[in-house]
C-alpha cells in the first residue's frame, strides 16, 4: 500500500449479522483534516470503529498510519486519540482523573498520564473545573473533557465522532476552533464524522462521503465542488425568455427570481450566455463565478447517484431513501 497515506482501505466490509454496514470500500485518505458525511445509518461511526481496530471487518483490509487494521490495533490506537460518540465518560469521577485514566489505559506512566491530564484539560478550556464531576458537566463540557482524554498522548491522529453534536454555538465554537488548531499547530491529521456540513467545511479539505454502507464521494472539496461549477448573473427584463432560451441551448438553469446560475460548462460557457441575453432581450446587471457550498455539493453527488434529497434536513434525516 502506499506509504504517504494516512488510511487506505480495499474493500472493506462490515456486516452486523445479515445487515451490511460498510460494502466493499476503497478509501484513500491522505494526512490533513478529512470530514467524514452521511446520513444516519449511513456507517460512519462503525467505519471509525473498524479502523481503530474496535471491531472487526468482516473481510477486506486497511492501513491506518502504516498499520494494519486487522492485526495492529493496539498500535493503531496508541497513536489515535478517539472522541466517541456516545458519553464514554464516568459522571462520578472527576475530570482530571477521568483524563488520566484513559492515558493509563493507554499504558502510559501514571504520574506522566497525570501531568498531560493537567495540560490537557487546561487546553480544551478546562483549567478551573479540573477536580469537579464530570456527571455535573454541560455537553459542551464532557465533549471538551472527551477531546481532553483523546489528546492526553499527543497522538499523530485525532478522530472525532459528531464533536460538536449537541452543543450551543459558543461550545461549537470553541471545539471548532480547538480542533483547527490542534491540527495546525501540531501538524496532525483529523478525521471527523459529522453531519454539519458547515463545520466540516471549516476544519477541513478533504472529505469522504458515506451513503448506506457504500461510498459516495471522496477527495478535496476544492475539486470535488469543481464538478459543479456554476455562473451566476443577475438580470434585468425577459427573464423567462432569457431562462428558457438558455434552456433549449441545453444549459442547466437554475432560477430565484432575476437571478439565475448557469452550469459552468467550460470557457464559452459566458459567450453563450451574453448570446441568449441578446436574443432574448435581458439585460446582465451583473455576471460572476457561484462559489458552491458544500450543501450544493451534496445535492449533486446525491442527485448523480439517483437520490431524491431537496436539503440538507433530508439528507440527513433518518432513513432516508
Ligand atoms: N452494534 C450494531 N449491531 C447491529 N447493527 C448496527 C450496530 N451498529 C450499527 N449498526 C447498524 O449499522 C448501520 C450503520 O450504523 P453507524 O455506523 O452507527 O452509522 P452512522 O454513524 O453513519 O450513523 C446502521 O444501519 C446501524 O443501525
Ligand atoms: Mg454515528
Amino acid at each position: 500500500m502506499v506509504e504517504d497515506l494516512l488510511i487506505e482501505t480495499k474493500a472493506l466490509s462490515k456486516s452486523y449479522g445479515p445487515h451490511v454496514a460498510l460494502d466493499a470500500l476503497d478509501l484513500s485518505v491522505p494526512y490533513g483534516a478529512t470530514g467524514l458525511l452521511g446520513p444516519n445509518g449511513a456507517g460512519k461511526s462503525t467505519f471509525l470503529k473498524t479502523i481503530l481496530g474496535l471491531i472487526q471487518a468482516t473481510s477486506g483490509e486497511g492501513e491506518v498510519l502504516g498499520h494494519d487494521i486487522r492485526t495492529e490495533g493496539e498500535a493503531i490506537r496508541s497513536r489515535i486519540g478517539y472522541m466517541p460518540e456516545y458519553d464514554a465518560l464516568n459522571p462520578n469521577m472527576d475530570a482530571i482523573h477521568q483524563v488520566r485514566y484513559s492515558g493509563e489505559l493507554l499504558g502510559m506512566n501514571p504520574t506522566v498520564a497525570l501531568s498531560r491530564a493537567h495540560q490537557s484539560l487546561e487546553y480544551v478550556g478546562l483549567g478551573e473545573q479540573r477536580y469537579r464531576e464530570v456527571g455535573s458537566f454541560s455537553t459542551g463540557m464532557k465533549q471538551a473533557t472527551k477531546l481532553a482524554c483523546a489528546l492526553i498522548h499527543d497522538p499523530d491522529l485525532i478522530i472525532a465522532d459528531e464533536p460538536s453534536n449537541g452543543l450551543d454555538s459558543s461550545a461549537r465554537e470553541f471545539m471548532l476552533t480547538t480542533l483547527e488548531t490542534t491540527i495546525r499547530s501540531g501538524q496532525r491529521s483529523v478525521l471527523m464524522a459529522s453531519h454539519l456540513m458547515e463545520d466540516v467545511e471549516r476544519v477541513c479539505e478533504n472529505i469522504v462521503l458515506l451513503h448506506k454502507g457504500h461510498l459516495a464521494a471522496q477527495g478535496r472539496i476544492e475539486d470535488l465542488k469543481a464538478i459543479d461549477k456554476e455562473v451566476e448573473v443577475h438580470v434585468w427584463g425577459h427573464a423567462t425568455e432569457f431562462e428558457n432560451d438558455l434552456s433549449s441551448s441545453g444549459m442547466r438553469v437554475r432560477r430565484e427570481g432575476r437571478v439565475m446560475r448557469i452550469r459552468h460548462d467550460g470557457e464559452e460557457t459566458y459567450d453563450a450566455i451574453l448570446s441568449a441575453a441578446n436574443r432574448s432581450g435581458t439585460q446582465i446587471r451583473r455576471m460572476h463565478d457561484h462559489e458552491a457550498s458544500l450543501e450544493d455539493l451534496f445535492l449533486v453527488i446525491m442527485e448523480r447517484l439517483g437520490y431524491e434529497i431537496k436539503g440538507s434536513d433530508d439528507l440527513f434525516a433518518e432513513g432516508i431513501v
